[in-house]
């Protein structure tokens, strides 16, 4: 039902989240990558199928998910042999910077096709992946395909025009995240904490907090001000990050990294 092109560090990921989520029995998972050794060890672990070649993934399945290099696409469809009832195939690629209409040139146009762009905490089951599709699909489908990218994280359809903002809110975000946790504990050290302990404190406050977001679906200044006392410490703190900009830092590094994504598009 699912094949999947491409076991590196998206696709294990991938494949691995919709085998424990239940969603379809790992023998209706299909799997290949040129390195054999990656193939064997999900196979052996989840118990999906080792297929012998790309070809063989696309006529056993209905579902395609190619997850290897952008780079790597032109060749893989030039290299394909003979795939049957190809409308009937649904593809989904993850190839970032990959436009829905360069994936029906490189192919021939006969596929139906799914551009998504998942992030990195689909490594850790949590990741926040946008979809887009054309109208050639049904409804069942596109629910369908939701769900695989729900198994790791979470998934959203999207028009594919918003896809360079994807990229500067969730594809390159895990980055800014990084930079936030460790500027916090830095502070935390300069204050005598040790650094282990820091960083924990630091990453499970901000789960913490955004899940409190995601589960109350309160607007997030209204959460803020509840934390904020009349002469406390946080709105103390509040407005040492006012004074610094961070809040227009943030809105300016969402804004370059989607310039960035549309400008890298045109080439
Ligand atoms: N990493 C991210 O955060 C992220 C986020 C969004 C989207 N993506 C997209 O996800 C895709 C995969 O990224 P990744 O980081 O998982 O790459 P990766 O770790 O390099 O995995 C790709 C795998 O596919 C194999 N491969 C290459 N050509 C193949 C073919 N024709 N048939 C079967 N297997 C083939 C590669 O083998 P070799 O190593 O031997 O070439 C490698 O094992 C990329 O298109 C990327 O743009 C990644």
């Amino acid at each position: 039902m699912i094949g999947v092109i491409g076991c590196g560090n998206m696709g294990k990921s991938m494949i691995e989240g919709i085998s424990n989520s239940g969603l379809i029995e790992g023998s209706q998972i299909g799997i290949f990558d040129i390195n054999k050794d990656k193939v064997d060890e999900l196979s052996s672990r989840l118990g999906v199928i080792s297929e012998a070649d790309e070809t063989a993934v696309f006529n056993n399945h209905k579902y395609i998910i190619i997850a290897v290099k952008p780079n790597g696409f032109e060749k893989l469809f030039k290299t394909l042999g003979k795939v049957e009832n190809k409308s009937d195939k649904v593809v989904i690629s993850i190839g970032a910077g990959i436009k829905i209409a360069s994936l029906e040139k490189m192919s021939d146009k006969n596929y139906r096709f799914f551009r998504a762009m998942p992030n990195l905490p689909v490594l850790v089951g949590e990741g926040m992946s946008a979809i887009s599709h054309r109208e050639n699909v049904s409804e069942g489908e596109v629910e369908f395909v939701k769900s695989i990218f729900d198994s790791f994280g979470k998934g959203d359809i999207v028009d594919e025009s918003l896809m360079d903002v994807v990229v500067g809110i969730s594809g390159s975000s895990p980055a800014y995240v990084f930079m936030i946790i460790e500027a916090m504990a830095d502070g935390a050290v300069l204050k005598g904490m040790p650094r282990d302990k820091a960083y924990k404190y630091a990453a499970q406050t901000l789960m913490g907090t955004a899940k409190m977001l995601l589960e109350s679906k309160e607007h997030p200044g209204l959460l803020k001000d509840r934390v904020c006392s009349p002469g406390g410490t946080t709105i103390e703190a509040v407005k040492v990050l006012e004074d610094s900009g961070l809040r227009s830092a943030m809105i300016k590094a969402v804004v370059s990294a989607t310039e960035k994504s549309e400008e890298m598009g045109k080439k």
